[in-house]
């Protein structure tokens, strides 16, 4: 793992591929703990959670139902603060056990709109799966049930984070460099 460029930044190693899969490996463990039987739905914020949901969810082995929504409120390299409606939610949630599952918790402005928009479906709780937590940024009223890792205020790259639309596909996780 060495520098690389996306797009037009430069961008450090800063979480391996082999450290995120085992922060993955304590999630699961811990969700099936608690949730094994509720039968819950698994709602993942596209498009950045796609692959942490995608290496979560095969690590479950209890019934669960996964879906997918789309509410951005970024553009480019800082938080635009602005939210956009929920698309893409099909499922009947009235009564059923909700886990969002999210990439990164920033501001927590989307996580905020996601979780009321949610609660007003009717689900019975809503709870949060989170890859990565931003502290130095957040201003959000909610507790995130599970959390891979809490980081600096800094732009990341890779695991499904994107620079711009591009860095989606990296393994491993990059971090800015102040030379971008
Ligand atoms: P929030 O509403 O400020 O919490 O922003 C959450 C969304 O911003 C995430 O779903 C990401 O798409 C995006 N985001 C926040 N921080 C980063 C980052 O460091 N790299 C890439 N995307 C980010």
């Amino acid at each position: 793992m060495g520098k690389i460029q996306v797009g037009d930044k430069h961008f450090i190693p800063f979480i391996t591929a082999q450290l995120i899969r085992q922060e993955v490996d304590r999630i699961a463990l811990e969700i099936s703990r608690d949730l094994a039987g509720t039968r819950p739905v698994f709602i993942s914020v596209l498009n950045g959670a796609f692959v942490f949901t995608a290496d979560l969810v095969r690590r479950l082995r209890f019934d669960c139902q996964i879906s997918f929504i789309k509410l951005a409120s970024y553009s480019g390299s800082t938080s635009t603060g602005q939210v956009t409606e929920l698309v893409g939610l099909n499922e009947d949630l009235t009564g059923r056990q909700v886990v969002v599952v999210e990439d990164i918790i920033d501001t927590g402005i989307t996580m905020g709109k996601i979780i009321d928009i949610l609660r007003g479906k009717g689900a019975s709780e809503v709870r949060i799966a989170a890859l990565l937590f931003k502290p130095d940024a957040f201003m959000g009223h909610f507790r995130i049930d599970y959390l891979g890792f809490s980081i600096p205020n800094e732009f990341i790259v890779g695991y499904g984070l994107d620079y711009n639309g591009l860095g989606r596909n990296l393994p491993d996780i990059y971090q800015i460099t102040d030379e971008s």
